[in-house]
């Protein structure tokens, strides 16, 4: 071999090393990179994060239902009445993440057995816990039948999860949604009103201003009847010895012999405008409400009583899945009767002034309309409206297409066509 060919062959081997280790950088390089842009596949599908920390990345929601597991259920209670699911999704890949104070959407096979047939529900449960990377939960309360009709069905998805969802058990979930949630860039104090199972938004919204050391104050007024009814007593106790900017009001409707005042709760009676007033200092707060109906009716307007402006009032209701019939003030007919027609059904009906919704009145007449939660939240009952304007008694809280309507929180406005 000459000294030539020797040369050319060590200038080939270092050329060689060079390109290896230039290569090697440049995929380091790009690895960091995916890192820091939350792109890579490392840092989400199979994320090293511990549990009970926040989504590494905002994943995107999935379209339809998705198959989860549950992990874990415990009663949350003395009562019993109000149970936890910890879901985890079954194909292993990352959970979107949400906004404190939005629900799932669950679509439930529930047997009957007196009728021996299988019926499909939707409904929505909140999110009741701070975004995780590894479940989500929500806590669930069995709701019995009405005190003055006690010979009705108890309800149905409710008792359906209390009493046959297990461990380990599959369930189908639509991604998280719901306009009623934390606004997070805002600087102004934050104050939550929850009555009954109108905690659950609450506690996702509690947990992830304190775990994330957001220094913003932060009031709770939890409303329920008695100690039995006490969701996570000590959980919401340990977090107000922990947090100074937590201050914790808990209210008793109708305290049992063994409730202590000042020990199991603060105040006599219903979270209300008087009670606000004397606890809270002069100041402008972003105020949350969920509860049930009659305490959103009465607490918000007295909040704009009070000179909260509506852009800091924000809340919701757990409308009534189940059709609740009640007794109906006659409604005068408007001078000119409002025809709807149901394109696909083939049938042009006079509206009938004293339904409640257009939902009721396809159900009234016949005419099959898929429905879940009947409050505007689901978005079961979207229909396209090929021709006319409806009116909503409540802000529709599913996202709507454009074309479309959510027949159960609407009313004819004018004429309709819609295709059902
Ligand atoms: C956005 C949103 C979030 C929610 N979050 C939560 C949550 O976090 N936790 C929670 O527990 N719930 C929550 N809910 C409420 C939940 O979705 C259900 O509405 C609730 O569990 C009741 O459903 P059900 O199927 O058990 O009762 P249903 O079967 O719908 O029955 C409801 C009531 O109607 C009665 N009833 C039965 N038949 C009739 C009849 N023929 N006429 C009149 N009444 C009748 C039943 O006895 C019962 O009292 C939420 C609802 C919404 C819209
Ligand atoms: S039934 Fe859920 S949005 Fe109408």
């Amino acid at each position: 071999m000459t000294t030539g060919t020797l040369a050319l062959i060590i200038l080939i081997a270092i050329l060689a090393q060079a390109s290896v280790a230039a290569l090697i950088a440049l995929k380091r390089h790009r690895r960091q990179f995916r890192k820091l842009d939350g792109s890579s596949s490392e840092s989400s599908a199979h994320s090293a994060a511990p549990a009970s920390t926040p989504p590494t990345s905002s994943t995107e929601a999935w379209a339809g239902f998705r198959e989860f597991s549950v992990r874990r259920r415990e009663f949350e209670d003395s009562g019993r009445s109000v149970c936890s699911f910890y879901l985890e999704p079954c194909d292993g890949e990352p959970l979107s993440s949400f906004k404190p104070g939005q629900f799932l959407t669950f679509r439930l096979a529930v047997r009957n057995l007196a009728k021996a047939e299988t019926n499909t529900l939707v409904r929505c449960y909140s999110l009741s816990d701070a975004p995780r990377s590894d479940y989500y939960r929500v806590s669930i309360k069995r709701v019995p039948a009405p005190s003055d009709h006690p010979d009705l069905p108890p309800g149905v998805s409710s008792g359906f999860f209390h009493d046959h969802v297990h461990e380990g058990d599959r369930l189908m979930v639509k991604a998280p949604s719901g306009h009623f949630h934390l606004v997070e860039d805002e600087p102004l104090p934050i104050v939550l009103i929850a009555g009954g199972i109108g905690i659950t938004p609450m506690l996702s919204i509690l947990n992830t201003v304190l775990e994330r050391g957001i220094e913003r104050e932060i009031w709770l007024y939890y409303g329920v009847r008695n100690g039995r009814e006490h969701v996570m007593k000590e959980h919401l106790q340990t977090l107000a010895g922990r947090h100074n900017n937590f201050h914790l009001h808990v209210c008793y409707s109708a305290p049992d012999e063994s409730d202590i005042e000042g020990t199991d709760y603060d105040h006599p009676g219903r979270v209300d405008v008087p009670l606000l007033r004397n606890t809270l200092r002069l100041a402008r707060y972003q105020f949350y409400v969920c509860g049930p109906k009659p305490m959103i009716e009465s607490l918000v307007p007295g909040l704009e009583e009070w000179g909260v402006g509506s852009e800091d009032i924000h809340y919701e209701s757990f409308g009534p899945a189940t059709l609740v019939k009640r007794e109906k003030p006659a409604r005068t007919a408007s001078a000119t009767p409002i025809s709807v027609t149901f394109s696909l059904s083939g049938k042009t009906l006079s509206w009938d002034p004293s339904a409640d919704s257009l939902l009721e009145f396809a159900e009234a007449n016949a005419i099959e309309v898929e429905s879940g939660c009947r409050a505007g939240s689901c978005g079961t009952c979207q229909t396209a409206l090929t021709a006319g304007e409806v009116d909503y008694s409540q802000q529709p809280d599913a996202d709507i297409e454009p074309g479309h309507c959510l027949l159960c929180i609407a009313t004819p406005r004018c004429d309709l066509v819609l295709e059902a």
